[in-house]
């Protein structure tokens, strides 16, 4: 007989601030079968974010919310989240910052993809910062988000090798190509654990 409990998709939120690949990429991911979660809900802080087609295509419910008062916009949120039974929140490329007691609040329940390998290159232009300091190999990291910017504890890492004459763009390419795999591996490990 079919086991009718313990395989329900859990219901994730994503947010985004620009063009959405990771979202699009979790959405694709979401529709499998072996899939553990579903995207019930898209969070944008930017009203022109490109990422905002992938949630209307897939009919997601999607909310535009101004950050500019990040109080009203978390309260926002948080009602929105609840609405949709959210059990994750996934970051993906949204580009403000939570505050404490956001935080503190779904504490173990928001996580973030990060284009370098943590604790390496914290913050922004991180594939500049690596490519200058010579590394040979940068990544990406999908981490729990904690009170401190990307440090929180890691979930999955993928290491990509910086090539000869790289430009922060190719590499960028590259990892981009990785963080696609690694998110929804990491979203998926986190779940079966909640
Ligand atoms: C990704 O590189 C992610 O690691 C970073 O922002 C970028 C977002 O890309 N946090 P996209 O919007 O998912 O295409």
């Amino acid at each position: 007989m079919q086991k009718l409990t313990g395989n329900k998709k859990k219901n994730v939120a994503v947010f985004i601030s620009g063009n959405g690949s990771n979202l699009k990429n979790l959405i694709n991911h979401s529709l499998k079968k072996k899939s553990k979660f579903k995207v019930c809900l898209v969070i944008s802080n930017n009203s022109k974010a490109k990422g905002l087609y992938f949630a209307k295509k897939f009919n997601i419910k999607n909310k535009i919310i101004k950050y500019s008062n990040i109080k009203i916009a978390e309260k926002k949120a948080i009602l929105e989240l609840k609405k949709n039974n959210i059990k994750l929140i996934c970051l993906a490329g949204f580009m403000k910052i939570l505050s404490k007691s956001f935080i503190k609040k779904f504490c173990g329940k928001i996580i973030n993809i990060h284009p370098s390998l943590l604790p390496k290159y914290k913050g922004l232009n991180t594939h500049q910062r690596a490519i200058n300091n010579n590394e040979r190999y940068s990544g990406c990291s999908v981490h729990y988000v904690n009170q401190k910017l990307d440090s929180g504890k890691i979930i999955l890492q993928k290491k990509v090798k910086i090539l000869k004459n790289d430009t922060s763009k190719k590499l960028a390419k590259r990892i981009l190509k990785q963080e696609h795999l690694l998110f929804p591996k990491a979203l998926n490990k986190v779940l079966s654990s909640l």
